[in-house]
């Protein structure tokens, strides 16, 4: 869904990462990704739904490695704008992992209860390697440690939408990251 200049401003307080900023990083994401996996022929990535299906977008197309992509859809469960820390699987991966090289596809670390459940679960199905790529981390709010293999940017804790973030399901399809004023949220 488009938003109007007027709605943005009413909601936006800052833009943190604009698009060309984002491209940028997303390419040197892809670079290094192509890199380390070019004697690889069988890497899938699993784009985590829903937030992430604009960053796994441009990530994939600018992989110069073969690669298959599927996806996977979780929720957590929230008390308002808080995460619990339990997360549900709402839909698994097409193809199986085993045996393949795995890189999961995330938009953003908050809690890092979602990655440190995705992780738990594909290490289980014994993948051939594991790896993930986060465009977002916010270290302010990290509860749970997980690694991150391949990261874009550190941001402050702000509730941001835009490229594949939401907030209640609105906001997504800002071509840009921002941050929103605290009053639409609290
Ligand atoms: C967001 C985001 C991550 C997760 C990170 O998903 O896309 O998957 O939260 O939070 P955590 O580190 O605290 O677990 P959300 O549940 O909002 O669903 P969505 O991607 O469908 O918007």
């Amino acid at each position: 869904m488009a938003h109007s200049d007027r709605e943005v401003a009413d909601v936006i307080q800052e833009v943190l990462l604009d698009e060309q900023a984002i491209a940028a990083r997303v390419a040197e994401l892809a670079e290094r990704i192509t890199a380390d996996y070019a004697e690889i022929d069988d890497l899938v990535l699993v784009g985590v739904l829903k937030g992430a299906f604009i960053f796994m977008a441009d990530l994939t197309r600018r992989l110069k490695v073969a690669h298959h992509v599927d996806f996977i859809a979780l929720s957590s469960y929230n008390s308002g704008t808080e995460s619990t820390g339990a997360v549900r699987l709402i839909m698994d991966t097409r193809t199986s992992v085993t045996g393949r090289n795995v890189l999961i596809v995330e938009d953003i670390l908050d809690t890092g209860h979602t990655l440190d459940y995705l992780l738990r679960t594909f290490s289980a199905r014994q993948p051939r390697s594991l790896r993930t790529c986060v465009l977002l981390s916010k270290p302010a709010r990290l509860q749970v440690k997980v690694p991150v293999d391949y990261l874009g940017f550190e941001i402050p804790d702000k509730w941001v939408v835009g490229y594949g973030l939401d907030f209640a399901d609105k906001y997504r399809t800002l071509p840009f990251i921002g941050a929103l004023k605290p009053e639409v949220y609290q």
